[in-house]
């Protein structure tokens, strides 16, 4: 979701006035269905006490719950706060939001107006707490077990290995995820939570490990406030609460009690190192830049936007082509046209003017592809309707008469007029693996995983989900497309979260490193499949063992010409003995090369990266 060129993160409000196209419940509040906002109407309104807000969602790795006993609907909130280490699934507690502002410099008519909407917020929890939670928006099932979220850890060095670490891994590897900061008090999707980075760093065969929060805007006032405030894109809003909890943040900013004008977002998705910068993204922000100490700590430097030149958010899931080393990236906004934009960097960060893409209606595109000239968008069915909040719904809709379709643009495109589009009916590939050009063909082969249902990541659903690992092939020629599974039906996994060899992304690659999402959203191992002939091998993580996304980092300077030289890095967390390691399998024969023993919990999370030392010296 993107935003204006001012308000790069922010599009949660819309200061035009939207005329009333809809009659709710909410007597203030009405819905313009057309422009996807919602407007809160006072009486004898001007355009300046008027406020109409919109939706910004965070959609990083997927995550759905498992089926678990039905909770007693008296309480609402959850588990966990991260200032101490628990046990898996304490039991849920009552929490009020707090009356205290923390060291707050408000005039008299602000602290008039906190306490004001203090008491609103407390109504609207105590009328929230009198219906169950859907269990997509249930912290309790959200964050429950090792998806619960960790206090920070500072730098522990001389850790704990057994096996052999290979010489080659040399650097620092690193992972996001979300670890909400503030225990909820009302509905929390995991992907809402706050941004923290896990790092272990390898320095002449010794292992560190430490993490820290990214120290978002966002996190940065509540923790001024010392408590949460800022609305949950995906737990909290929808529905009528929803509308609600949007209404009580934009009255507080207008109160100037909150700031949302340097971004609202999370950072709690993907990781990127371009530039000799590491950034931590999510899509309804600029990057974050963080910084790795050379002991092996992280620090946040800055909300980074590529010295001015970044004036809308990006998606989480930029790509490093491996032979021009530009970055390439895309926006999208819920809101406003145009709802899509292309973009790159060079390798010097400096950026390209924006090409506009021109969409019907805004759209969830959590990730694309690139090949060797092309950029590939997938325009799928699982798009945004602010209005579907005020019937009391999910702002994040399936459209199934919409038919999916991916855009294949030139790279070096100066606007859309080149843009092919080719429809690919009724796939929904919330992450794309890689994708190349098979020019004796005409044409472009994309890999990704493909939903089912396409939406129940966010929208509570029955149907159990299921992720097939497709190759589709789009004619350029025809501009007709194909799909197929890689694997055989009857050996099928759900696969998701994981890479190619990065030094070949955008080219053609016979390997992909998967996590193995059994049973959703757990991640039992990972799997190494070769793309040409489906063949499937596993590497299972053992008895209650989990892990998350694997990372293939490829041997260095490698002079055995394969493409599975390198080696599988990812976390592993033991629930029967509550402790996490890093491990360190080999890709060629999936054995376990190393394990390092961390000091402590590491929860699932979603993308991770790896620097080496020698780029790690060049860092800004
Ligand atoms: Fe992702």
């Amino acid at each position: 979701m993107a935003t204006s060129a001012t308000t790069a993160s922010n599009t949660w409000i819309n200061t035009k006035l939207a005329s009333s196209s809809y009659s709710s419940p909410f007597k203030d509040l009405s819905l313009n269905s057309n422009s996807n906002s919602i407007t809160l109407n006072k009486k004898n309104s001007t355009s300046k006490n008027r406020i109409s807000c919109s939706l910004q969602t965070t959609l990083p790795f997927p995550k759905q719950y498992q089926p678990k006993p039905k909770p007693k609907p008296t309480t609402t909130t959850t588990t966990i706060i991260p200032t101490k280490e628990t046990k898996p699934n304490p039991p849920p507690s009552e929490t009020k939001p707090k009356q205290q502002q923390k060291n707050q410099k408000w005039n008299l008519f602000q602290k008039a107006a906190a306490t004001a909407l203090d008491f609103v917020e407390t109504t609207l929890i105590t009328q929230e707490r009198k219906h169950p939670l859907p269990k997509t928006a249930d912290p309790r099932v959200q964050i429950s077990g090792n998806f619960a979220p960790v206090p920070e850890h500072p730098v522990t060095h001389s850790l704990p290995v057994t096996g052999k670490i290979p010489k080659c891994i040399d650097g620092v590897y690193l992972r996001n995820g979300a670890n909400p900061h503030y225990e909820p008090v009302a509905g929390h999707h995991f992907f809402d939570g706050d941004g923290m980075v896990h790092a272990v760093k390898f320095t002449n065969g010794s292992v560190s490990y430490s993490c820290r929060f990214t120290e978002t805007h966002r996190l940065a006032q509540e923790k001024a406030l010392g408590r949460p405030v800022f609305p949950k894109a995906i737990g909290e809003l929808h529905g009528h609460s929803g509308i609600a909890r949007l209404m009580l943040y934009y009255a507080r900013s207008l109160f100037n009690l909150v700031d949302g004008s340097h971004g609202m977002g999370v950072a709690n998705a993907g990781l990127v190192y371009f530039n000799n910068r590491l950034l931590a993204m999510s899509e309804d922000d600029i990057p974050y830049q963080i910084r790795v100490t050379p002991n092996g700590d992280l620090t946040t430097v800055c909300r980074y936007d590529f010295n001015n030149q970044l004036k809308s958010t990006m998606i989480a899931h930029p790509k490093v082509d491996p032979i021009d080393n530009n970055l390439y990236a895309l926006s999208y906004d819920v809101i406003q046209k145009p709802y899509l934009k292309y973009f790159r960097f060079d390798s010097n960060g400096v950026k390209s003017p924006d090409v506009e893409i021109p969409l019907a209606e805004p759209t969830m595109m959590h990730d694309f592809a690139i090949t060797e000239n092309f950029v590939v968008v997938p325009d799928q069915q699982v798009v945004f309707k602010l209005g579907e909040m005020i019937r009391g719904g999910s702002p994040v809709v399936y459209n199934k008469e919409k038919v999916s379709r991916f855009g294949v643009l030139p790279k070096n495109a100066k606007d859309s007029s080149d843009m092919k589009w080719i429809d690919a009916p009724d796939c929904f590939c919330f992450h794309l693996w890689n994708a190349w050009e098979e020019k004796e063909n005409d044409e472009v082969v994309v890999i990704g995983s493909c939903m089912t249902p396409a939406d129940s990541i966010f929208n509570e659903c029955e149907e159990s989900l299921k992720s097939v690992l497709s190759e589709i092939r789009l004619n350029l020629k025809t501009g007709k497309s194909t799909r197929r599974a890689i694997i055989d039906e009857s050996q099928h996994v759900n696969l998701e979260a994981g890479m190619v060899n990065k030094n070949k992304l955008g080219r053609k690659t016979q390997f992909a490193y998967l996590a193995l999402a059994e049973t959703w959203p757990k991640v039992s191992g990972f799997a190494k499949v070769d793309l040409f002939s489906g063949q499937v091998n596993k590497y299972l993580y053992g008895d209650q063992r989990f892990g998350g996304e694997p990372l293939f980092l490829p041997t260095l300077d490698s002079n055995s010409g394969r493409e599975d030289d390198g080696y599988i890095l990812t976390f592993v967390h033991d629930e029967k003995e509550w402790k996490s390691e890093l491990q360190i399998v080999n890709a060629i024969t999936l054995k376990l090369e190393a394990s390092i023993k961390l000091p402590s919990r590491v929860p699932y999370g979603f993308h991770g990266t790896f620097i080496h030392s020698n780029d790690l010296k060049k860092q800004a």
